[in-house]
């Protein structure tokens, strides 16, 4: 086995990342080897020779023999965004909020490998005892939505904002689990916290308590929404562009919003729209729409629930037999939310929906690799986080931990 990747993408044939169109229907994605799949040779990290051309069963084989080689030393945490193939290695599966409590609570793990993005590995390498080695299988799984609130852009507005409301005026920032570590340390630094889709509500409601602002990043459609059900108007809200001068607003406009939202945003979630619902509802009379917050203002409110991933799985595993449900979100928990109940019908509002491109990165190749280096005793694809970032950063992830 070898240790150091070889350079393979110029080997291989180039594919059309978008393969020839914005499409991608949603029957087509079955696992088939690194190699052949969509936009392999575009955008992942390299990987050893070996594991490109293994089908599904013979990864699914080397993948079950490190597991039960690496015994209770490892534990493996998979998002729901992961395809079937992937989460079905994980001990524990979640949303983000869920996924952190778990990292928080091992105790015996040597290794944690985290089957999700980047932000997600570090939060769990921030959670976990300094000496656990946190492991992301695909080093080029990351987060756009993430990616879109660069660390000095957010310490720039910070100091913008002061200037403009003065002394006597509190902000709090409040930044999403969807962020890097060092911007999760800065709101600990700055008496915020970090909150996910399934506690923005409570985080708010507790910033809101003690402060006159909030400045929440870097996701504008979570924060909007959190807001709005809370009682603030879309009034008093503003949206921050990072790109220009004070946000693109002006002194007044600063001064009276209660709400600074950062112009970020989910590609995957920004596909569902109010025409789809509209549609649902007159194709199939009776349905129930389910959507995730990091969706528009107006698919919240056209919908009939939201929620975080764990919500929307919980609500329609309760759901009586017979109901049928059209959800918005990533489209591998959709199909597999559809397996599980068969009793019901469950479908996604968009049926072209890409599943959200970087989750997917995942594949089941990168799993058996850094797995099986793990036997040999080597470490590949460890993320960590330096400790003077992780100390400010795990005084935000316990104020969301601690929240009632
Ligand atoms: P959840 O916390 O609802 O799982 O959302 C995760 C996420 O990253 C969505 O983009």
């Amino acid at each position: 086995m070898s240790t150091a990747p070889a350079t393979l993408h110029e080997d291989l044939e180039l594919i059309d990342p978008a393969g020839g169109s914005e499409r991608c229907p949603t029957d087509q994605l079955g696992t088939v080897p690194l190699a052949e799949e969509r936009a392999f040779a575009a955008w992942q990290q390299d990987i050893p020779r070996e594991y490109l051309h293994l089908p599904a069963e013979e990864l699914d084989r080397r993948i079950r023999r490190a597991r039960a080689a690496l015994g209770e030393r490892l534990v493996i945490l998979g998002h729901h965004y992961q395809r079937d193939e992937v989460i079905r290695y994980a001990d524990f599966t979640g949303d983000s909020f869920k996924l952190s409590q778990h990292a928080a609570a091992q105790e015996r793990a040597e290794y944690v490998v985290f089957c999700g993005v980047h932000f997600m590995a570090e939060s769990a390498d921030i959670l976990t005892r300094p000496d656990v080695r946190v492991i992301l299988p695909n080093m080029s799984a990351g987060c756009s939505m993430a990616d879109m609130a660069d660390p000095d852009d957010v310490l720039a507005a910070w100091d913008e904002i002061a200037e403009v409301v003065g002394d006597g005026v509190r902000v709090l920032p409040i930044t999403y689990m969807n962020s890097a570590a060092s911007l999760k340390a800065f709101t600990g630094r700055h008496g915020g916290m970090v909150c996910t889709s399934s506690n923005a509500a409570k985080a708010f409601a507790w910033a809101l308590e003690q402060a006159d602002k909030i400045l929440f990043f870097p996701d504008q459609h979570l924060g909007r929404n959190t807001a709005y059900a809370l009682g603030i108007g879309l009034e008093e809200m503003v949206v921050w562009d990072w790109r220009r001068p004070l946000g693109g607003l002006t002194p007044a406009q600063v001064q009276a919003a209660r709400v600074i939202l950062w112009q970020g945003h989910c590609s995957t979630h920004l596909r569902f729209s109010v025409e789809q619902i509209v549609r649902a509802r007159a194709e199939h009379p009776g349905v129930r729409i389910i959507v995730h917050p990091e969706c528009r203002w107006e698919v919240v409110q056209a919908a009939d629930d939201y929620g975080s991933t764990e919500k929307i799985a919980k609500v329609i595993s309760e759901a009586p037999a017979g109901s049928v449900w059209g959800v918005g979100t990533e489209i591998n928990l959709v199909n597999r939310l559809a397996k599980q109940n068969p009793d019901k019908t469950v479908f996604c509002l968009d049926p072209v929906v890409c599943p959200c491109s970087t989750m997917y990165r995942i594949h089941p190749a990168y799993v058996a690799w850094v797995l099986e280096e793990l036997v040999e005793g080597r470490v590949v694809n460890e993320v960590r986080v330096d400790d003077e970032t992780r100390r400010w950063a795990l005084v935000a992830l316990e104020r969301m931990l601690a929240l009632p």
